[in-house]
C-alpha cells in the first residue's frame, strides 16, 4: 500500500494516513478481513513516528472501521459502505461546539504513553487509595449488606454529617440538612442550572470558563452572557453592570484557582460580589472544585461563606480520588429538597457504600492527612512545570502562577494555532487543553491549559521539551 503523505498540508499526517485508508476501505481496496501494515513497519516506510501511525490506526478503530486482533495485527472490520457513512466521525474537521471538541479530546487523549497535560487530576500515584481501600473495607464491616442498599436521596447522613464538619474548617458554616450528595461537582451544577433556570433565560459566567459548565448552559439552551475575568476572577463592577442590562437569573463562578485561568478573587471582590448579587435577586453558584488546593495561605473564604444568595458546589474528585465520583453542594435545606428531586429522575443517590468509606475516611482523619502531601506535590509540580516553561518556551509566551489547583494558563505567541498545535503535540504524544476551548465566545488570543496533577515530574520536561519543539515548529 503507497500512501502519499504532504509534508506541507495543514492536515496532520496521522489524518492523511487515517484518511487514505479509510478511502482504501470505501472503495473496496480493503475488503473485510484484510490486515494492515505494522506500525513499526509502516512507520518505517513513510518516514514518520511509530506514534502517528498508531494515532491514525486509533482514529479509524475508534470510528468502527478496524480493529486490533491477537496475533493478526490491526485488521478492517467494516465494509465498503459502512465506510462511506462514517466518513463523518473519522474525519470531524476542526472541533466546532464545545461539547464535541470536549468528546474529541478526551477520546483522542485517552492512549497509553501519552504525557497527558490535558487532565486536571491528580494522577494515580497522588491517590490514598490504601487508605480507602481500609475504609471501604471498615465501612463494609460496620454496616453489612445496608451498604448495598438504596440510601436516602440527599446522600448518607454520615456523609453530610462529616462534610458539614469538614466545611466548618473551611469557613463555611452549614448543617447536613444544607448538603446534598452529588456525583462530583458536575452533577451540581446540572441540578442547580436544570432547578432554576428554563431556557431562555440568562446567565452569567466568567470567560474563558469551566468548560463542563458551559456543556450544560448549552444543554439547557439558556442565554450566556460572558464577562470577562481578569488576574483577580471576575470584576463585580462588570457583573453590576450587566445585572443591570441582562436581568440574568443566575451567574456561575469559580472563584477560587479558576479553571482555566487560575484566578483567584480577592476577599473585597468577593464581597462586593454577594452584596450586589443580593441587590439585584442574582442567584450565584459559586464552583469551588480545587478550593482545598492552596499551595502556602487558604484562599480568601468562600462566596457562601460571606452570606447571600449562593449555592456552593464542592467535589473529592480534584482534592482525594477521582473515579470516586463523589461531590455535593450545599444550599438552603428548601433548595436542597428541590434539587434532590430533580437528582432523582436521574440517577437517584450515589452509591452507598462509597459514601460510608468516604465518610469513615474522613472521620479517620486521613483526608486531613492526605491533603498537605498533595498541595505539597501539586506545588513542587507547578514550580518544576514554570523552570520547564521558561526554559524552552518561545518569546511571547507568558502565563501567572496561581497560588494553587493544578493548572497553568499560558498565552501563546500571537501566531499560534491552537488546535492545530494540539494535533500536532498529540503526534508527538504530548497532550494539553487548547484554550479555545474554554471561551463562550471566539477566543481572544491563543491560550492553552497545562495540568500538572497528571504529569509525573519525570514527565514535565520531556513533555515541554516536545511541546516546545512543536509550539517553534507551528511558529516558524
Ligand atoms: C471548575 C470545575 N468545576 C467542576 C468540575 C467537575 O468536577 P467533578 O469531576 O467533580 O464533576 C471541574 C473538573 O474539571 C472543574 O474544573
Amino acid at each position: 500500500m503507497q500512501i502519499p503523505i504532504d509534508r506541507s498540508s495543514d492536515v496532520p499526517l496521522y489524518a492523511q494516513i487515517a484518511r487514505f485508508i479509510h478511502q482504501q476501505i470505501r472503495i473496496g481496496n480493503l475488503p473485510p478481513g484484510s490486515s494492515l501494515p505494522p506500525i513499526r513497519s509502516l512507520a518505517g516506510r513513510l518516514g514518520v513516528s511509530k506514534a502517528v501511525v498508531s494515532l491514525a490506526y486509533d482514529e479509524l478503530a475508534t470510528a468502527g472501521m478496524v480493529e486490533g486482533r491477537v496475533g493478526a495485527g490491526t485488521v478492517v472490520t467494516a465494509s465498503g459502505e459502512q465506510a462511506a457513512r462514517r466518513w463523518q466521525e473519522i474525519d470531524p474537521g476542526p472541533p466546532t461546539d464545545q461539547a464535541g471538541a470536549l468528546y474529541d479530546l478526551l477520546r483522542l487523549a485517552n492512549r497509553p504513553g501519552l504525557i497527558r497535560f490535558n487532565l486536571d487530576a491528580p494522577a494515580s500515584g497522588l491517590l490514598p487509595t490504601e487508605a480507602f481501600n481500609r475504609s471501604l473495607r471498615a465501612a463494609l464491616q460496620e454496616h453489612g449488606p445496608e451498604a448495598y442498599a438504596y440510601g436516602p436521596p440527599e446522600g448518607a447522613p454520615q456523609l453530610r454529617e462529616m462534610i458539614a464538619r469538614y466545611l466548618a474548617t473551611r469557613g463555611i458554616s452549614t448543617s447536613p440538612d444544607q448538603i446534598l450528595i452529588t456525583a462530583g461537582a458536575q452533577n451540581g451544577i446540572d441540578l442547580v442550572v436544570r432547578s432554576l433556570v428554563s431556557p431562555g433565560d440568562t446567565v452569567l459566567v466568567e470567560s474563558p470558563c469551566h468548560l463542563g459548565a458551559l456543556q450544560v448552559f448549552a444543554a439547557c439552551r439558556v442565554h450566556v452572557q460572558a464577562i470577562p475575568v481578569d488576574g483577580d476572577g471576575l470584576d463585580p463592577e462588570r457583573v453590576a453592570d450587566f445585572c443591570a442590562r441582562f436581568k440574568p437569573r443566575l451567574l456561575y463562578t469559580n472563584p477560587t484557582y479558576q479553571n482555566p485561568t487560575g484566578s483567584t478573587m480577592p476577599l473585597e471582590r468577593r464581597r462586593r460580589l454577594v452584596r450586589l448579587a443580593d441587590e439585584h435577586g442574582l442567584t450565584i453558584l459559586e464552583d469551588g472544585v480545587c478550593n482545598e488546593l492552596e499551595f502556602h495561605s487558604p484562599a480568601p473564604p468562600a462566596l457562601c461563606a460571606l452570606g447571600g444568595p449562593v449555592i456552593h458546589v464542592g467535589s473529592f474528585t480534584k482534592s482525594l480520588l477521582p473515579g470516586l465520583r463523589l461531590g455535593y453542594l450545599v444550599a438552603s435545606p428548601e433548595q436542597v429538597q428541590r434539587f434532590t428531586r430533580v437528582r432523582q429522575a436521574t440517577d437517584v443517590n450515589s452509591p452507598m457504600v462509597l459514601q460510608l468509606a468516604l465518610a469513615h475516611f474522613m472521620a479517620a482523619g486521613h483526608l486531613e492527612r492526605h491533603l498537605p502531601l498533595l498541595r505539597q506535590e501539586l506545588s513542587s509540580r507547578q514550580r518544576r512545570l514554570q523552570t520547564a516553561l521558561a526554559a524552552a518556551f518561545p518569546a511571547g509566551t507568558n502565563w501567572t502562577a496561581p497560588a494553587g489547583g493544578m493548572h497553568l494558563w499560558v498565552r501563546l505567541p500571537e501566531q499560534a494555532n491552537v488546535v492545530d498545535l494540539y494535533r500536532r503535540a498529540l503526534a508527538s504524544d504530548v497532550a494539553f487543553a487548547p484554550g479555545d476551548l474554554f471561551f463562550p465566545g471566539p477566543a481572544p488570543a491563543p491560550y492553552m491549559r497545562l495540568s500538572y496533577g497528571n504529569v509525573s515530574p519525570g514527565e514535565i520536561s520531556e513533555g515541554i521539551a516536545r511541546l516546545s519543539a512543536v509550539l517553534q515548529d507551528a511558529c516558524r
